[in-house]
């Protein structure tokens, strides 16, 4: 969402004019959608994750009316085929039960209450709303908010998750979230995503990269997955091998408390067509830093403070 002073947007004649209204009409909905990654994106990070339990309707209701870009989630599969929205592979972080949340069908899963562990870890947003919070469905996500909220969707631990691509797509191409510029698709595996290009070649993708310190020589910073080198060693060569397939990188920016990317680092992605995108941002102080170097959105896990410092 670009956010421009009233009368800004005004004199740009954004409101009223056939000039603007005939290049609305020109422009399909997933180009408006690549478009508006070009502008600074609040994106909310399992919901208002800060506010509410993680990953349950409660989160994504409360980060839906304060207006975020992106409702950030991870999905993953259930015994029986079912996609859910879940950030662990193992259940007993966040909900009542105990093991591998592939072992369970989505009948098991939705008796967890994945909601009063929240209130327990965090007396002072506690409230007993959310005891008993059941586990959410991507289903149940996209008939509460439909084509009204931008979807930013991890393919999370692709491993443990067999069909999960097939599934995602069927599921996206159901509720025709892809030509209608609802959904972003992001993985750490580039396997996953060149799975997701290879069902549908229209769904953009983020390729999410994590940089820490090698074991072998911790002077030198190397990225989980292996999909690219250190953010120092990363050449216009690399940043383009992603620009092949992704339409923006998301990454991590601090390691053990030390910053492992800086703002040349993001003006190089974004000379090679990546719009950079941070996780997971929720301190005011580096909102401001990271804002000022030129990203192109963060991850907060509160989109409240994040909103705050952009509108
Ligand atoms: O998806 C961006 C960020 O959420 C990646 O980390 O572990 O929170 O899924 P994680
Ligand atoms: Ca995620």
């Amino acid at each position: 969402m670009q956010r421009l002073p009233l009368a800004t947007a005004v004199s740009l004649g954004l409101f009223a004019g056939a000039a603007a209204t005939h290049t609305m009409a020109d422009t399909t909905p997933l180009e408006q959608q690549l478009k508006d990654l070009q502008s600074f994106q609040v994106i909310a990070h399992r919901g208002a994750s800060g506010h509410a339990p993680e990953s349950t309707m409660a989160a994504y209701e409360l980060a839906h009316e304060w207006g975020v870009d992106y409702l950030e989630l991870d999905v993953q599969i259930t015994s029986d085929g079912e996609l859910v929205v879940f950030h662990d592979d193992t259940i007993e972080r966040t909900s009542d039960g105990e093991g591998e949340i592939n072992d369970y069908t989505l009948e098991e899963l939705k008796a967890l209450d994945t909601g009063t562990w929240f209130n327990e870890e965090n007396p002072d947003s506690a409230d007993t709303a959310f005891e008993g919070a059941q586990m959410l469905t991507l289903d149940e996500l996209f008939d509460r908010f439909g084509h009204d909220a931008r979807y930013y969707i991890e393919t999370k631990s692709p491993q443990l998750n067999p069909g999960l691509e097939e599934a995602l797509v069927e599921t996206l191409e159901e509720y025709d979230m892809i030509e209608s510029g609802r959904v972003l698709v992001q993985s750490f595996e580039q396997d996953s995503l060149l799975k997701v290009q290879e069902l549908n070649d229209d769904v953009p993708l983020i390729q999410l990269v994590w940089y820490y310190p090698s074991e072998e020589d911790d002077s030198k910073l190397v990225e989980w997955t292996d999909v690219t080198p250190g953010p120092a060693e990363m050449t216009d060569e690399d940043f383009q091998e992603v620009a092949d397939y992704a339409v923006g990188i998301g990454t991590n920016f601090i390691y053990d408390g030390e910053e492992i990317i800086d703002a040349d680092f993001v003006k190089q992605a974004q000379e090679n067509d990546l719009p950079v995108h941070v996780y997971t941002v929720n301190e005011t102080e580096e909102m401001e830093r990271l804002m000022g170097w030129g990203v192109n959105g963060l991850f907060t896990n509160y989109p409240d403070r994040l909103l705050e410092l952009v509108e």
